[in-house]
């Protein structure tokens, strides 16, 4: 079957030679092979996250990190930044595992504003706040520095981060933001096979930790940092995956930091203008994502259709609006290993197919 390039929000394209790094024989997960491959990796990420802290591997999905952080980081009542699916899905867990919580939602398209965030937090109630910093269903980016200068005012209120769609297409200086939990899937801007989750937790998140009551097995960050102590990870992680973020790591290392968020800064920047000359952009004007636009059906094309058209002749897939934005938008990822040429292209045959320049 022809592979069919992907520009969907995730997963993305993993490099052939990635994925050949995922072929390698196995060893055991407690043996000296293993320890010296989680101790290769653990300093690539801090590096490409700006941290000196704990960087976790889990084998899961990012949700299952997004449940691991509420379980093991909300004591009290957990406020829930809500701005479109994502941010949705983490208020629901919380819901799904006890927790108390309240919503703070807005209009899909925009972002949470931090003084809102503030305003709720100076009432007490929260012991956490959970936030999405890149809506993938919408294509917001919300405002990472000024959410952490809100977080600093609250030091009893733990910062959860979903940098899902983010993480390593956009700098993100975690000694400096300091979230308390930031998590990723690596089958976005990592641009690796889906199946695990990266994330950082904080001194705080662990103390934490150790003081809320049933916050699960799998999950439980505590064992999480005991194994991160010998080098190791709590279950039989998904040691394939490792290998290739070992190698996707030297890449991106290879690539060079500064140049990797600028080419991500400059495809989003053609892809706006593109988008806003020829449809309109679903995202708040200052709120554009800069992993993947989202695009406003305001000349009522055929998303359908178009997205047939585009897999027929160019063997390439492209994203519908997600839930109940399908086809009243569409969205295009420009994220990992995408080339700004590569966009490029794509955007001259999705005007080819719409008969517009
Ligand atoms: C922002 C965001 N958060 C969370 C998720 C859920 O990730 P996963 O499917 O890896 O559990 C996604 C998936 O697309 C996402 O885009």
């Amino acid at each position: 079957m022809a592979h069919k390039k992907l520009f969907i929000p995730g997963p993305t394209e993993v490099a052939p030679e990635i994925l050949a790094a995922m072929g390698v024989p196995m060893v055991g997960h407690r043996d000296k092979p293993f320890i010296e491959l989680y101790t290769r990796v653990r300093p690539k990420l801090q590096q490409a996250l700006y941290t000196k802290g704990r960087v976790f591997l889990s084998t899961s999905s990012a949700s299952g990190v997004m449940e691991g952080a509420i379980r093991n980081c909300v004591g009290k009542r957990v406020l829930a930044c809500v701005s479109g699916a994502f941010s949705e899905r983490w208020y629901e867990i919380a819901l799904a595992n006890g927790k108390g919580a309240d919503p703070y939602a807005v209009e899909w398209g925009q972002a949470n504003a931090p003084e809102e965030v503030d305003r709720r937090l100076a009432t007490g109630k929260y012991d956490a706040v959970t936030w999405v910093h890149n809506e993938t269903s919408t294509g917001v980016m919300g405002d990472f520095s000024g959410m952490s200068r809100v977080m600093q005012k609250y030091p009893d209120v733990l910062f959860l981060v979903d940098t899902v769609s983010s993480m390593m297409g956009v700098k993100l200086e975690i000694d400096l933001l300091k979230p308390d939990v930031c998590l990723a899937g690596v089958q976005k801007a990592f641009s690796l096979p889906p199946g695990l989750t990266v994330f950082t937790v904080s001194a705080r998140a662990l103390e934490r930790a150790k003081t809320v009551p049933h916050r699960g097995s799998y999950f439980d960050f505590v064992k999480f940092s005991e194994f991160d102590d010998k080098g190791q990870t709590p279950e039989t992680p998904s040691i394939s995956h490792i290998h290739a973020l070992d190698k996707q790591m030297d890449r991106i290392l290879a690539e060079g930091l500064e140049t990797r968020w600028t080419r991500h800064l400059e495809m989003a920047r053609l892809c706006r203008t593109w988008a806003r000359e020829r449809h309109a952009l679903f995202a708040a004007p200052g709120s554009e994502s800069v992993t993947l636009t989202t695009v406003k059906n305001i000349r009522n094309l055929d998303v359908g259709k178009l997205i047939k058209s585009l897999s027929d002749k160019h063997d390439v897939t492209l994203g519908n609006g997600y839930g109940k934005l399908k086809d009243k938008t569409f969205r295009i990822a420009h994220m990992g290993e995408t080339s700004l040429q590569e966009l490029r292209t794509l955007l001259g045959w999705i005007d080819d197919i719409t008969n517009l320049k």
